[in-house]
C-alpha cells in the first residue's frame, strides 16, 4: 500500500527571548502507510505532542514550524490557507486526545457535537447527520447510540467519553487517525478496551494510525513501526521486531530496561538525568550526558541517523549491532 502520511525534516521551535531558539522538534522525518500503526514513543517533553500538532498544523501560537514536506496521500499541506486546512483536518485526518472530557464541549450533547462535525465538513441534511452520528457510535461499540446522542459529556464515564472522542475523529471517515496518549487518563481495563478498539477500527478501515505514547508496553502491543523520540529528535526507528529484539540505540535499550516487570499500570521509570534543551548549533549526541556508553567522540562529532539494518535507523556513533559485540561498527 502507498504512503498515507509523509513528513520530511520537520522542526518546531520557540523563542523564549529574541534570537534564542529552543527546539521542541528537530529534523524529524516520518512516514506511515495505509493500514499501518506507527507508534511515536518518548519521555515527557520529548516533542511527541508538538510533532502531532505539526501534522495537523495545530501548534501553540508562539511556535515556529519549518518542514521540507508534509503530505497526506500526495496532498501537500504546507501553504494551504486556514480554510483549506480545516477541510483536511477532520476529513482526511482525525485526532484523538489524551483527556477525553476536555476534547468534548461540555455545553453540547454528544449528538450535537457529532452531527455538527459531520455537517461542517460534509454538509447534507440533519437527518443524514444523525444517521452518521449513530453509525459512528455503533462503530466504536457504544450500545443504545440513539439514547447517547441526547447525553452531555459529564453524564458519561471516561471510557465512554474516549469512545465518543474516537467516534468524533472517525465520523468523516479519515485516512489517518492521530491519537496522542489516548489511554493515559483511563484505568487499566478501559485502556485495554480502547487500544483493542483502535486496532480493530484500523484493521477494518485500513487507515493509518499514528499512536503517541510514553509506554513501551503499548508500543509492543500495537506498533507495526516505531519512532523513538529523544529531545525532539528521532534517535531510533524501525519495525516493532527491530526495536524490541534488536534495538541499536542506548536510549531505546534504557527505555526497554525500565519497563516495569509486572503490568500493573505504573508508568515507565525515568532514566537518570534529564533531556537537554536542543539548540541548533550542537550537532553532537543529545543523549551523551545520560548515556552509559558515551565515549569522547560523542561530545565532539556530529551524529546523524544511520542505517543499522534494512529500514532500521539509529542516531548513535556506536550503535548496538545484531550479533556483534558492542563498539564502533566493524571493530
Ligand atoms: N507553548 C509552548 N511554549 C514554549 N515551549 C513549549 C510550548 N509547548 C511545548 N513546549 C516545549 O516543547 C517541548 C516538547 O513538548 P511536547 O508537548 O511535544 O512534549 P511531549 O513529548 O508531548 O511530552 P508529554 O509526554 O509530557 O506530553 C517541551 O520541552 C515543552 O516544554
Ligand atoms: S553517540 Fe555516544 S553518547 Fe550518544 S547514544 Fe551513542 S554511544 Fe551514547
Ligand atoms: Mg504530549
Amino acid at each position: 500500500m502507498g504512503a498515507c502520511l509523509r513528513i520530511d525534516n520537520l522542526s518546531v521551535w520557540f523563542e523564549p527571548s529574541p534570537g534564542q531558539r529552543q527546539y521542541a522538534v528537530r529534523n524529524v522525518s516520518l512516514a506511515a502507510d495505509h493500514g499501518e500503526t506507527l507508534c511515536i514513543v518518548g519521555e515527557s517533553g520529548s516533542g511527541k505532542t508538538m510533532t502531532a500538532g505539526a501534522m495537523m498544523r495545530l501548534l501553540p501560537h508562539n511556535a515556529t514550524v519549518e518542514v521540507g514536506r508534509l503530505d497526506i496521500g500526495g496532498q501537500e499541506l504546507m501553504g494551504l490557507s486556514e480554510r483549506e486546512l480545516c477541510a483536511v483536518r477532520g476529513v482526511r485526518m482525525g485526532m484523538v486526545f489524551q483527556n477525553p472530557t476536555a476534547a468534548l464541549n461540555p455545553a453540547f450533547t454528544i449528538g450535537n457535537q457529532l452531527e455538527e462535525t459531520w455537517r461542517s465538513h460534509r454538509g447534507g441534511s440533519r437527518r443524514e447527520a444523525r444517521e452518521r452520528a449513530i453509525d459512528s457510535l455503533n462503530k466504536v461499540g457504544i450500545s443504545a447510540p440513539e439514547q447517547r446522542l441526547a447525553q452531555y459529556p459529564h453524564q458519561l464515564s471516561g471510557g465512554l467519553c474516549q469512545r465518543v472522542g474516537i467516534a468524533l475523529a472517525l465520523i468523516c471517515e479519515p485516512e489517518i487517525i492521530i491519537a496522542d496518549e489516548p489511554t493515559t487518563a483511563l484505568d487499566v481495563t478501559t485502556q485495554a478496551q480502547i487500544l483493542r478498539l483502535l486496532a480493530d477500527l484500523q484493521q477494518k478501515s485500513g487507515l493509518a494510525l499514528i499512536l503517541i505514547t510514553h509506554d513501551l508496553r503499548i508500543v509492543s502491543r500495537m506498533a507495526d513501526r516505531v519512532a523513538v523520540l529523544y529531545a525532539g529528535q528521532i534517535v531510533e526507528t524501525g519495525d516493532r521486531k527491530a526495536i524490541f529484539s534488536n534495538s541499536a540505540h542506548p536510549y531505546t535499550r534504557a527505555l526497554l530496561d525500565s519497563i516495569p516487570a509486572s503490568s500493573n499500570g505504573r508508568h515507565l521509570e525515568t532514566i537518570a538525568g534529564t533531556a537537554p534543551v536542543l539548540s541548533y548549533d550542537d550537532p553532537a549526541c543529545a543523549f551523551r550526558a545520560r548515556c552509559k556508553f558515551a565515549q569522547e567522540a560523542c561530545a565532539s562529532q556530529p551524529v546523524e541517523l544511520q542505517e543499522v539494518a534494512d529500514r532500521h535507523l539509529a542516531r548513535c556513533l556506536f550503535p548496538f549491532v545484531a550479533n556483534a559485540a558492542r563498539g564502533p561498527r566493524g571493530e
